[in-house]
């Protein structure tokens, strides 16, 4: 159990997330622990695209430009995908720690303000809330082969469930014909990439565009099949900002409740760069709408933290101008 002084802003997050706090906590060191939590979410090449202000029980998400993609996320997809992970992180934990909150996506004022979160009074979390916050340090991207073997029926209903009102939806692939025309989708999307957008996701730090498959080397055609049990892919019926962030808040969900049941995800992001391959990978799995996310779900081993930045580094002493 932590107490409030605990919550230093320079802590590693990762020491902080999941934590239970001292009961007379009150709601600033609350508010505190949850954005520590929310730092943990995934984002491409670990660039952490985001900026957070505090002002009295309001939370404001905003997006770093500075830390946008570049080349290798030309529409800012990826990046605001990671902001509506780390968006469900916030509001997952506010929840488990006896927090409401009523959050607004793009509310305006400000071209970078992804969303408001108003904290209001005290709520009774659910088990499962408290199972996702519990969840959020244990998360990894698991870069290997994954353990075979088909999802639960109850886990495959668990996660599915995660995404409800969060406005995208959910889809899991388990049968080797629709893996493999996935993989065959992911193969053609290495085999094709720009060397531009190769050029920009070595320098943003991406290990790679697949994961490491049994030979040692990168996973490619139909080693990505084999090596991934199932894939999730989250789709939205547009293809807008707003979509982006809701996608984001449901993947986040999904691979938090997946770690609960001691289920891996590790990301297949590369055929989603443009609108043309979100459209191709929803129209896979039978979607109108778009792809946002490709996860591979699985079997894995726990693997040491990828680095966060502090909560010092991350939030602003005032609103952005
Ligand atoms: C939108 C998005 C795209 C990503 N794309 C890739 C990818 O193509 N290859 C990869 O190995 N990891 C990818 N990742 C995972 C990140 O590299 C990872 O989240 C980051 O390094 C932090 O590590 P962690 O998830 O283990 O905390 C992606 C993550 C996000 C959110």
């Amino acid at each position: 159990m932590i107490q409030a002084p605990d919550l230093a802003r320079d802590a590693d997050p990762w020491t902080l997330a999941g934590s239970a706090l001292a009961p007379e906590a009150g709601p600033r060191a609350r508010i505190e622990l949850a954005l520590h939590t929310a730092l943990t979410a995934p984002s491409p090449g670990n660039a952490q695209p985001w900026r957070w202000f505090v002002g009295g029980e309001v939370i404001e998400l905003y997006a770093d430009p500075a830390r946008a993609g570049g080349e290798a996320d030309p529409e800012g997809q990826a990046a605001a995908l990671a902001c509506g992970a780390a968006l469900a992180g916030l509001r997952v934990t506010l929840r488990a720690l006896g927090l409401d909150e009523q959050t607004a996506l793009l509310p305006g004022g400000h071209p970078d303000l992804l969303a408001r979160v108003a904290v209001g009074g005290r709520a009774s979390p659910l088990p499962e809330e408290q199972w996702l916050y519990q969840a959020a340090p244990k998360r990894r991207t698991y870069r290997g082969v994954m353990a075979q073997g088909p999802l639960s029926r109850a886990l495959a209903r668990r996660l599915k469930h995660m995404v409800d009102g969060t406005g995208a939806e959910y889809h899991v692939v388990e049968d080797m014909a629709r893996r493999q025309a996935i993989a065959a989708a992911v193969e053609a999307a290495i085999a094709g990439e720009p060397s531009a957008r190769t050029a920009a996701r070595a320098a943003a730090g991406e290990p790679g565009v697949s994961f490491e498959g049994p030979d040692g080397g990168e996973a490619r055609g139909q080693a990505i099949a084999d090596g991934s049990p199932a894939f999730v892919l989250v789709t939205t019926e547009g293809d807008e900002p707003a979509e982006w962030l809701r996608a984001g808040q449901a993947l986040m969900r999904v691979l938090l409740r997946a770690r609960v049941d001691h289920a891996w995800g590790s990301f297949l992001h590369l055929p989603l760069a443009d609108a043309a391959g979100r459209k191709q990978l929803a129209s896979l799995v039978g979607a109108t709408g778009r792809a946002q996310a490709l996860v591979r779900l699985g079997g894995g081993a726990d693997t040491p933290p990828t680095p966060r930045r502090p909560l010092s580094e991350v939030l602003l002493a005032q609103r952005p101008s």
